[in-house]
């Protein structure tokens, strides 16, 4: 069974209501008879906009973070109950800024990847070595690390109902996209670190590249046959561009 393609928005802290509903308008219409699955993950506040502009459409929509406690005395966090309350489908977990700027170790981001499941959310679990990781040749070590510590923790079959994300930290933002060859050898490395576990587990999991996709490079990077799709920051912030990338799924 060939793996369906899955596009992603991953908004950031970008937005507006008005902006927002112009954005979310016209991807909705863009993506109607679209065979790439696809959703945008906005910030808490939109989370309502998103639902009531894109309900009955083939597009869903997510967060980008979520509490690992299920509710109680922690001062601004969101739980993953709440989250579902909103019709969230998604959660990102463990994005490489929620890593480095907001203390999500593997620890957190593996209790993080739990409570999205235990909500009845699909986690999209990111993963990704920095510069300096890639230039020392730790890549492997990096996201082999990542990946384990979630499946220590929730168990291999958990990813039955999750998707991975491999965003190498240095091409994020930057306009350097991994070559299609280099990151078909880590989403390779992925399935093979998940298959050594359960290759029934390994041959349905979307393993989605995120760092720089566009429409203009889509298309090759999700030809490569272990890339599932995109997790797409910059360029779904734009209508054409993130239905662009969408089309190339
Ligand atoms: P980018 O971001 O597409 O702007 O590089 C991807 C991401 O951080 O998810």
């Amino acid at each position: 069974m060939p793996r369906t393609k899955f596009v992603a928005g991953n908004w950031k802290m970008h937005g507006s209501l008005a902006g927002n509903l112009a954005l979310l308008s016209a991807v909705r219409a863009g993506a109607a008879g679209l065979k790439a699955q696809m959703a945008v993950c906005v910030p808490y506040p939109y989370l309502a906009q998103a639902q009531s502009v894109l309900a009955g459409s083939n597009v869903a929509w997510g967060a980008q973070d979520i509490s690992e406690h299920i509710q109680g005395a922690y001062t601004g966090e969101v739980s993953g109950t709440m989250l579902s309350d909103f019709g969230c489908r998604y959660v990102i977990i463990g994005h490489s800024e929620r890593r480095s700027y907001y203390g999500d170790t593997d620890a957190v981001v593996a209790a993080k990847f739990a409570a999205s499941l235990k909500a009845g959310l699909t986690p999209i679990l990111c993963v990704g070595e920095t510069l300096t990781e890639r230039d020392a040749n730790i890549t492997a070590q990096v996201v082999t690390r990542q990946l384990d510590a979630v499946i220590a923790s929730s168990g291999v079959a958990a990813l039955e109902r999750a998707v991975v994300a491999y965003e190498p930290v240095w091409a994020i933002g930057t306009g350097k996209t991994a070559t299609p060859a280099q990151a078909q050898e880590v989403h390779a490395l992925i399935r093979a670190r998940i298959a050594a576990e359960s290759a029934h587990v390994a041959a349905g999991l979307q393993i989605l590249y995120g760092g720089s996709v566009k429409s203009a490079n889509a298309k090759e990077l999700f030809g490569q046959p272990d890339i599932d799709g995109g997790l797409i920051g910059g360029a779904s912030l734009v209508a054409d561009d993130f239905l662009g990338i969408c089309v190339a799924g």
